[in-house]
């Protein structure tokens, strides 16, 4: 939800922030901007549309001068995407600017009071009642722009992540957070500020990233100061040592990040495991698991709360637990479970699950669970993420950068990780025996091979999906642990091709979805051999003697199902627990291709963002 970079140094901000801002786009594409001092000059420069059109209109208006540079690409929240909408916003007086990721939620009462103090606003933006708020606040109190930003926030109601900058003090620049992330690269007499590090890693390893209800003033002569937004208290920054590079998070020769990141899968899954997966001796080691052994063991009852594709791997993994450690699973979307006052015991465990470690509706979520006394648990892939702060306990899933706005290997590492956990506690708990538990845990290891057979299906996917490219709508059906790998196909084909796309349990298709199969109905079917085979070759019967056409996703060797879909894709054999990371594979790379013929941005897609920061 929008993406902030900023520069303070001896360069030209422009080439950074703009290079910067196109690494943040996943997180919001349609208005960017950016603001330019060079010492005289504060300019302006913001269009509609992405970063690549804003460089358009900085070369049309010669507008790049300045060493010090804050930008940002915005998905919109209040106001539409517009040249007036997009940030940065100035201040009435024209003396201060603001770039903000977030929302104010009581931008209209501040806006009443600040118009009937005089002021005039350009856009529909909380984000100018926001600078407006500190500057009222700096003319009428007269004070320096850190203390002006600091009364003004503990005015404002929201989340926020901004940087502020007045362009009568040169060399200084003041940031803050509150539910939004913000992290400050500490460069050789420069500063580099940003909604993550991916914008300076080539310039600095070393990060600050701002707790929540932290603020910053960054300044050539003084350094960096930081303090509480509530009081002002000083506070000692903590400067981190940055994991990821360069390589990482560039397309390293694949057309999208999507499709890089599909095929980084096998590796993700590996990392995910290294260090925790020992089946030679028989063990998962889990540091968040195992100092917290005896609250797992004594759970009544675990929650899993996520959004999108994080709550799919969450269903996924109440099969898994249930299978395997036989502890009772709720799986709730957060945005739902934080609104209902839901029933939360002490002895119940919250399992947070996201990728971003940002998503707003599960952080709150959290928050009421810890409130309730519930142990939480965060499984997340951004290091250092608010979420995986927020939490008592967790395990990354290590699957590395994901930029495709579409989630991918998040998905299947994040499966992997609850799957591991949910092994280490049926091992504790006695809930599987010791050969099984020692055959799983080899047959946990095959995976990434596995994925790495899946995945070599690729061209005759792209084939199938040359077919299908032109349909409509596409039913999904799934059973048991390929359920939710279901919902999960339908989700990608949705968001990046923008055809619709519906999951079900294979067996409710008779409860209502059939009336919709006819020749134009193309139905992809997880059949693999263990998972109800005999009952889903039934659906698929129903589904052809209907005229729909079947892509089935069968086991290698699969030949019943082969003399009756209308296209059959293999993958090889496993345990019917782990398929879910083998059958996601085809449909992810189905909905790639289907997007791509269709011209579609596919790691951009249309109104997402791939951080909600926002509810
Ligand atoms: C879909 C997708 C989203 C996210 C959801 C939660 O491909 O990426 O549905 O899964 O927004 O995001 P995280 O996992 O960051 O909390």
């Amino acid at each position: 939800m929008c993406g902030i970079v900023g520069y303070i140094g001896h360069r030209d901000a422009y080439p950074i922030v703009i290079k910067g801002l196109k690494r943040l786009e996943y997180r919001g594409y349609d208005s960017a901007g950016i603001a330019l001092f060079d010492g005289n000059t504060l300019e302006v420069t913001k269009t509609k549309g992405k970063v690549a059109d804003l460089e358009r209109v900085a070369l049309q208006k010669n507008s790049m001068k300045g060493s010090i540079g804050i930008g940002h690409t915005r998905w919109a929240t209040h106001g539409v995407p517009n040249d007036v909408n997009s940030h940065p916003h100035y201040s009435n007086s024209g003396n201060l600017v603001i770039i903000h990721n977030g929302i104010i939620e009581n931008y209209e009462p501040l806006k009443k009071e600040l118009i009937a103090r005089g002021y005039t606003f350009h856009s529909d933006t909380d984000t100018e009642v926001l600078i407006n708020l500190i500057e009222d606040v700096q003319v009428n109190e007269n004070i320096s722009l850190e203390k002006a930003v600091q009364i003004a926030l503990n005015q404002a109601i929201g989340a926020y992540a901004i940087a502020v900058f007045d362009k009568r003090v040169d060399g200084e620049v003041v940031v803050a957070r509150l539910g939004s992330p913000l992290a400050i690269g500490v460069g050789e007499n420069e500063f580099f500020i940003a909604s993550d590090a991916s914008p300076f890693i080539e310039y600095t390893s070393s990060a600050i990233y701002l707790e929540d209800g932290e603020m910053a003033t960054i300044s050539l002569q003084k350094e960096i100061c930081v303090s509480k937004i509530k009081d002002g208290a000083l506070v000692d920054p903590y400067i981190q040592k940055l994991q990821i590079n360069l390589e990482q998070i560039e397309k390293g020769g694949f057309d999208h990040f999507m499709l890089k990141e599909i095929y980084e899968q096998p590796h993700a899954i590996n990392d995910t495991f290294r260090g925790r997966l020992l089946p030679n001796e028989g063990v998962i080691k889990m540091a968040g698991i195992d100092d917290n052994i005896d609250k797992f063991l004594n759970a009544k009852r675990i929650i899993i709360v996520a959004c999108g594709t994080s709550w799919h791997a969450g269903l996924v993994a109440e099969y898994i637990f249930e299978e395997f450690a036989r502890i009772p699973v709720e799986v709730e979307y957060a945005s739902e479970f934080r609104y209902r006052n839901p029933i939360i015991n002490k002895d119940d465990i919250l399992i947070a699950i996201s990728q971003s470690g940002e998503t707003a509706d599960t952080m709150a979520a959290i928050k009421l669970a810890k409130q309730r006394g519930a142990f939480v648990f965060g499984v997340c892939n951004v290091v250092g993420s608010s979420i995986s702060r927020e939490t008592h306990a967790g395990a990354y899933t290590h699957a590395g950068p994901e930029i495709g706005v579409a989630s991918t290997k998040a998905f299947t590492t994040q499966i992997t990780v609850l799957a591991l956990i949910a092994l280490r506690l049926a091992k504790q708990k006695g809930s599987i025996d010791n050969s099984q538990y020692h055959y799983l845990l080899h047959e946990m290891e095959q995976m990434p091979s596995k994925v790495t057979e899946t995945l070599e299906q690729n061209d005759l996917i792209e084939q199938i999906a040359e077919v299908y490219k032109d349909y409509s709508d596409c039913l999904y059906l799934g059973r048991g642990f390929n359920f939710p790998v279901a919902l999960e196909g339908a989700l990608k084909l949705k968001e990046i091709s923008y055809i619709h796309a519906e999951g079900y349990p294979a067996a409710e298709m008779k409860h209502g979805p059939i009336a919709l199969i006819d020749e134009n109905m193309p139905v992809v079917v997880i059949a693999t051999k263990k998972g109800h085979y005999e009952k889903v070759v039934s659906n698929i019967q129903e589904i052809k003697s209907r005229k729909g056409k079947v892509i089935g996703i069968v086991t290698k060797g699969d030949t019943s199902i082969k003399a009756i879909a209308d296209h059959v894709i293999e993958i090889p054999e496993t345990l019917e627990p782990f398929t879910p990371l083998l059958t996601t594979i085809p449909l992810q790379l189905f909905s790639y291709h289907i997007a791509v013929k269709l011209g579609k941005n596919v790691d951009q897609p249309r109104n997402l963002a791939k951080s909600v920061t926002v509810e």
